[in-house]
């Protein structure tokens, strides 16, 4: 009997250094200070990127952008345009979306997208019929670059004059 507990004590001593030593191996291949989630939050970054780059939002969020042929660091992007787009409707802004998303919850920016009417040229119905997901997704990468730069110009009505000249959207055909 007393052999016997002797026995389960050294066994279980072994075990607990096996446990200690294996932690201690796998522990010189993990970066330090990382937790796991981490990896599940860069995934969801590198899909927000993906689909920004997908739609597009660059050319009339991002001052420059388009010129640049996309070539445009990346802390840039989507900081707002100031260079306008008149139409029949007045005068509107890429806004800035890096500032928009740092005042908006997740589950805020979610909702909005799936009501949000904007004038030309913004296509806000490609937002409409985003899946959760991805507004989630798009939410995280502009929250990973964090805010930057100045909210872009108040959108002008017709009949007013822009301080900057605008760039003309085309009438559609009657
Ligand atoms: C063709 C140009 C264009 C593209 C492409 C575009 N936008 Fe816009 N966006 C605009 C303009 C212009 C406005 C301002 C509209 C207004 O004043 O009514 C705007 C407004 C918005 C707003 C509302 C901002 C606010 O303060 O309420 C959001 C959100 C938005 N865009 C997100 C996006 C996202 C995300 C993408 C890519 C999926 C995108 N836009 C692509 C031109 C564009």
């Amino acid at each position: 009997m007393k052999s016997n507990l002797t026995n389960i004590i050294l066994i279980s001593f072994i075990f607990l250094g096996l446990f200690f030593w294996n932690e201690a191996q796998s522990d010189t291949t993990k970066p330090l200070n990382v937790k796991p989630g981490f990896y599940f939050k860069m995934k969801i970054v590198e899909k927000g990127r993906s689909l920004v780059k997908t739609f597009e939002c660059n050319d009339c969020h991002t001052a420059g952008y388009l010129q640049s042929k996309g070539n445009m660091p990346e802390d840039q992007w989507l900081t707002g345009e100031s260079l306008g787009w008149r139409g029949p409707l007045g005068t509107t802004y890429g806004a800035n979306l890096r500032l928009l998303i740092d005042s908006l919850t997740e589950a805020e920016w979610v909702e909005k997208s799936k009501v949000l009417a904007t004038r030309p040229p913004m296509p806000h119905v490609i937002l409409n019929a985003m899946s959760n997901e991805d507004l989630q997704a798009i939410y995280q990468f502009i929250r990973y670059l964090g805010p930057s730069g100045k909210p872009a110009p108040a959108y002008v009505p017709p009949g007013q004059e822009p301080i900057r000249p605008p760039a003309t959207i085309p009438k559609p055909p009657k």
